[in-house]
């Protein structure tokens, strides 16, 4: 652990190594990506508090910049006050939280991915700034975030935003999460073309980016993500679940997020496509990313 702090300080210094050129708000990344997306973790219950100004500026800032979306579609989103909702549908789950980001997907064939890429790039963002979100797909009155935005269209997904309640308790959670995820082993969600899986060895200078995507978080942590290394290529796939329909989709466009990210941080550039195939198993095809430098 401290050898690899000592590393870190010696890098580049981060208005260099942090800039994604497909992406402006790249640059506005201080910290390490595989950090952001080990310390983000699903919070439930805030501390009552507003942001303060500052914070609520950069975020703002920040969801209003060119998210630089893999298929190219622009959502919108907004922060959304407490006060500005009536009935919030959050059934419980959410406790003290006087924020909401929200926003809407641009009714194209890969939008819905592009609003997951683009609100998880916000969370991780919000995650810098040591905020605490918690992505919420179904348990949200859809008609009093709608009333409340400024535009009209379909809002796929929320997060509450704020301050997690006892921040110091919050630290301590947070750090224990990261270390006890409890997700999927590579063997279930990376293969090699011949179906066999892909081992973190074998995936050399891509092993850190898959490895971010198996921390990523997903609707009801199903992490439908099945992903296939040929060449240079990697095609995303989605197990289905019944039921799950957008939220698959979300799933998929938050594993961009953190493979694009990622990898923009080792210099690594790409660009997806979609070109349908098959595998042996029954999964639906996603997209492919493929290196462009
Ligand atoms: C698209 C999506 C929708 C989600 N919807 C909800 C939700 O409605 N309510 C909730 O409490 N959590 C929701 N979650 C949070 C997941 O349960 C959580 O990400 C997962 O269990 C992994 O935990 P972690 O985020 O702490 O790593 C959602 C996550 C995603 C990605």
């Amino acid at each position: 652990m401290l050898t690899k702090s000592r590393t870190r300080d010696h890098r580049k210094p981060s208005f260099i190594k942090y800039i994604n050129p497909r992406a402006a708000v790249g640059t506005m990344f201080t910290a390490p990506i595989t950090e952001l997306i080990k310390k983000r973790t699903s919070w439930r219950t805030y501390n009552g508090e507003h942001l303060t100004e500052k914070d609520r500026k950069q975020l703002q800032e920040f969801i209003k910049s060119d998210h630089g979306t893999p298929f190219g579609s622009k959502p919108r989103f907004k922060i959304i006050d407490r006060e500005a909702i009536g009935n919030l549908g959050t059934y419980g789950f959410i406790a003290g939280a006087k924020h909401f980001v929200a926003g809407t997907a641009q009714d194209t064939a890969m939008g819905v991915e592009d609003y997951g890429y683009a609100l998880e790039k916000i969370i991780l963002y919000a995650t810098q700034l040591s905020l605490g979100t918690c992505w919420l797909g179904g348990t949200y009155n859809k008609q009093s975030f709608t009333d409340a935005l400024d535009h009209t269209g379909a809002i796929p997904a929320i997060t509450p935003i704020g301050y997690p309640k006892e921040r110091r308790i919050a630290g301590r959670l947070i750090r224990w999460a990261a270390g006890a995820r409890n997700r999927k082993p590579w063997s279930e969600l990376f293969f090699k073309e011949d179906q066999s899986p892909l081992t973190n060895a074998e995936a050399g200078e891509y092993a850190t980016a898959l490895e971010m995507v198996r921390l990523a978080p997903s609707a009801s942590n199903g992490q439908p993500w099945r992903i296939y290394l040929d060449g240079n290529r990697f095609h995303l796939h989605i197990k289905p679940r019944n039921g799950y329909g957008n939220m698959n989709r979300l799933d998929m466009g938050i594993a961009m997020s953190h493979f694009d990210l990622t990898l923009a941080d080792q210099g690594i550039h790409g660009k997806w496509t979609n070109e349908p195939r098959k595998t042996l198993e029954e999964l639906v095809y996603s997209s492919t990313w493929t290196r462009t430098s």
